[in-house]
């Protein structure tokens, strides 16, 4: 994981390295530091800390060319130590993101040649192997393609020397990189949120690419070290999405940009209708003759991809299977030809998920269905169909907005998917259509209960554990639900389909057991007021929130709220939005660091 920053300029790049580096702390916040460079001073500055601790302690630094790192520790502590920018030799500072895997044999090697470690990290390696390489060759560039032919794994690079101040070198495999295009200065960044500010004229480096950088020029180099040209494209995102506004956290303003984020996401689809087209023009095609569909992805997306399943099955009679990306890499089935992978990543840079659809290529004639919400990501870019959601940029590392456009994005999916092979009626297709239209209202209503459910935040925040029940659709939303709490407020929390209580969870009921029960007005309800009653006979506590209609449910429960409105097929993208809110009040009660829970990252770029 980890972020990564360089800038090479005719002005003093400091301050533009520190709000890059800030905008990347999704990716790792355990410590961070800086590689400066000019006019023959050459320094580094780390701290095991966050970058607020980094602008701090760099302050009054300045530089015409340097490098910038936030750590998501990997190998060795969060230290100083092990903190990067690290050197290589007396000349070379390097920073990276993913996992060099033989540094072992590596660092055994450069050990032998008499070159001294400082750090515990995998990374180190890639210092002094510069280092050695630059030694023989006096020549930055070929040092650099050499140390890279040595490395296995994934990374993306920064490179800098104290003989070469007018250059800066970076390379990726594995892990994300672009490039920022400037008048008389370059950038490169692990995203394009870290340049914003800076430009919004971006290249996206290829696998394998290594780029050159001067303060007039970037020269890129492919995977075999043949200069070639990649096309610039100027993005069209505001820089001051990344800005809080006058929200506490971050994931406090994206839980309340939902409404927004929902309405983008459905922009071409109140047009066009829930259409094939919107994935792509061999969409169509490729949705009549697909014999089953396949859903891979990792954390929220993974609960968004178990309720487009009964969408999907409803909807067309497909066959719909749904798995974690980590471990479908390494399953061995063969997939039918024609079978659709639909891969949904917020990122479209999670390790797993990347390795779990080239994985799904090797085993059949699949196609790549991608629901993702960053443009030009590794995902988007090999995938054969694309449905992009227009969350936004997301910081927040726990998911909200994009995991409720996610689910916009999928219930578009099962429905053009009916409405290409013809397996609903022409009222029904519609009566889907336009359920969408009410969405964004309907999720503006239930964002008004805000207080209520921070009211219930207070009693949750003194519990040790917590059950979540669902069924149906609202399953996967119990499991996400649990997640949000276990993420952003430490509460060991586990959600589970409400009939499977009696198999096991229901020894774990007694009074310091809070059971949050999501209840939607349809068929099963009546079996989960069974399941209810149950809980409630061994002393547990049942928060429920209901859609109205639901009353046979209410006798007994310890605290109920209702929502505006019944949903329909929509009720799991309604009913996350207040377990998104019982989970930030409680962590805000807890005084957890909401945007940036303990040990987690945004982007999961390694394996
Ligand atoms: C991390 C994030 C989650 C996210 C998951 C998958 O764990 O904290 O919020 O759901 O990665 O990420 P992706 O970008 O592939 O959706």
């Amino acid at each position: 994981m980890c972020g990564i920053v360089g800038a090479i300029s005719e002005r003093n790049v400091v301050p533009m390295l520190l709000a890059g580096l800030q905008r990347l702390e999704y990716r790792g916040y355990d410590s961070s530091g800086l590689a400066l460079a000019q006019r023959g001073e050459f320094s580094r500055v780390r701290v095991a800390g966050r970058v607020a601790d980094l602008a701090a302690k760099a302050a009054g630094q300045s530089a015409l060319a340097g490098l910038a790192h936030t750590r998501w520790a990997t190998h060795g502590a969060p230290t100083e130590l092990n903190a990067h920018p690290h050197l290589g030799g007396d000349s070379v500072l390097i920073v990276h993101n993913g996992i060099i895997e033989n540094h072992a044999a590596l660092r055994t090697e450069l050990l032998a040649q008499g070159y001294q470690f400082t750090s515990e990290t995998d990374s180190e390696v890639i210092a002094h192997l510069v280092h050695h390489y630059l030694e023989r060759s006096n020549d930055l560039l070929s040092a650099v393609q050499a140390t890279i032919g040595r490395l296995t794994g994934a990374f993306a690079i920064g490179v800098l020397s104290r003989d070469y101040p007018d250059t800066i070198i970076c390379a990726r495999r594995g892990s994300p990189l672009v490039l920022g295009l400037g008048f008389g200065e370059q950038f490169f960044a692990s995203d394009i949120a870290a340049l914003l500010p800076v430009t919004q004229r971006m290249i996206y480096l290829e696998e394998g690419d290594l780029a050159e950088l001067h303060r007039g020029e970037v020269r890129i180099f492919n995977a075999a070290g043949e200069p070639v040209t990649r096309q610039a494209r100027t993005v069209d995102v505001a820089a001051d999405s990344a800005d809080l506004g006058h929200y506490r956290h971050y994931m406090q303003k994206e839980i309340f940009e939902q409404p927004v984020a929902i309405t983008n996401t459905l922009q071409r689809v109140i047009e066009l209708g829930c259409q094939p087209a919107l994935f792509g023009p061999t969409a169509e095609a490729l949705f009549v003759a697909a014999p089953a569909i396949r859903i891979v992805a990792c954390g929220s997306s993974y609960h968004a991809g178990l309720v487009a399943r009964y969408w999907i099955e409803e909807w067309t009679g497909l066959p719909v299977s749904v798995d974690i990306a980590s471990e479908y890499r390494y399953r061995k089935g063969r997939e039918q030809d024609g079978t659709l992978i639909v891969a949904i990543s917020q990122s479209g840079e999670t390790a797993d998920l990347l390795a779990a659809m080239r994985s799904a290529r090797e085993r059949g004639d699949v196609k790549v269905l991608a629901i993702c919400n960053v443009p030009h990501s590794t995902l988007t870019r090999e995938s054969d169909l694309l449905f992009l959601t227009q969350a936004g940029l997301e910081i927040g590392v726990a998911s909200t907005k994009a995991f409720t456009t996610q689910l916009v994005a999928l219930y578009v999916l099962a429905a053009a998917l009916a409405s290409s092979r013809k397996t609903l009626s022409a009222a029904a297709e519609r009566e889907i259509s336009e359920s969408l239209h009410r969405l964004p209202v309907l999720v503006e209503e239930v964002l008004a209960m805000d207080g209520q459910l921070e009211e219930w935040a207070q009693e949750l925040a003194h519990y040790h554990n917590a059950l979540f029940l669902g069924r149906h659709t609202l399953f996967p939303i119990a499991l996400e639900g649990a997640l949000k709490l276990k993420e952003i407020a430490y509460i060991h929390a586990e959600g589970y389909a409400a009939g499977e209580l009696k198999h096991g969870p229901l020894a774990l009921v007694d009074e310091d057991m809070p059971v949050i029960v999501c209840a939607a007005r349809d068929e099963l309800l009546e079996k989960l007021v069974s399941n209810m009653r149950e809980v409630e006979a061994r002393s547990g506590k049942v928060f429920l929130l209901a859609e109205p209609g639901c009353e046979s449910a209410h006798p007994g429960a310890h605290r109920v709220l209702t929502l505006p409105a019944a949903s329909g097929p929509l009720a799991p993208v309604v009913m996350t939005l207040p377990l998104q809110m019982l989970s930030y009040h409680t962590a805000c009660r807890k005084g957890t660091d909401v945007d940036k829970p303990r040990n987690l990252a945004k982007s999961v770029t390694v394996e």
